[in-house]
């Protein structure tokens, strides 16, 4: 089962928070700035969290509204500068589904599916650029969720994509590496020019 970061705004019922609380973590709520290419810290290892705590949680929403203004599907903390082991997600599509935000803290893989499914990845922090990736369409991660449980969950599909692609910001890894080095390379120029500006 899932755990779902409580959001207002998205109609979803918290439950296990009572609504004098809820207009604080709205307030408390604000958008971040992502880091595109190229700011070196993509390429960093972010470290693992040691303390789920109110802090982080701050973190976790900040970074769900972040990527919802975007409009994103899934954001690593080192995209909003903080490099540690947490990351955000929502496969869902807007105005069809309610909204089901997932928070991972600690992330691992533990199970990877045999067979490969291609997907036009984009990325927050290379703003026009896809890439066509070929990833394990099924796996199994474990994580700590927002309120510090221990929890697996198994995905598939595009979720299961969403997750790799977190997964890999968290070691520095990013779309362009699955490019041609001369297709990488030529994306690096053009990032580099537009931050001379
Ligand atoms: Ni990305």
């Amino acid at each position: 089962m899932i755990s779902s970061a409580f959001l207002p705004d998205r109609g979803r019922n918290g439950s296990a928070i009572d609504h004098s609380t809820d207009l604080t973590y709205l307030k408390r709520m604000s958008k971040l700035a992502i880091i595109t290419l190229p700011d070196p810290l993509l390429r960093a290892t972010s470290a693992p969290v040691e303390r789920v705590d109110d802090e982080i949680r701050r973190l976790a929403d900040d970074m769900l509204e972040t990527m919802y203004e975007a409009p994103g599907i899934g954001l690593a903390a080192v995209q909003v500068a903080v490099p540690r082991r947490l990351l955000v997600l929502d496969v869902t599509e807007k105005e069809k589904e309610e909204a089901n935000p997932i928070v991972m803290i600690n992330p691992e893989i533990i199970k990877l599916g045999d067979t490969l499914a291609p997907y036009e990845e984009g990325c927050l922090s290379l703003p026009d650029i896809r890439v066509e990736i070929e990833r394990p369409s099924t796996l199994t991660v474990r994580y700590i969720d927002r309120e510090g449980r221990q929890q697996q969950l198994d995905a598939d599909g595009l979720l299961a994509t969403a997750i790799q692609h977190e997964l890999d910001h968290l070691d520095g890894r990013l779309i362009i590496d699955f490019m041609s080095r001369l297709k990488r390379d030529m994306v690096i120029r053009k990032f580099k020019k537009l931050a001379r500006g």
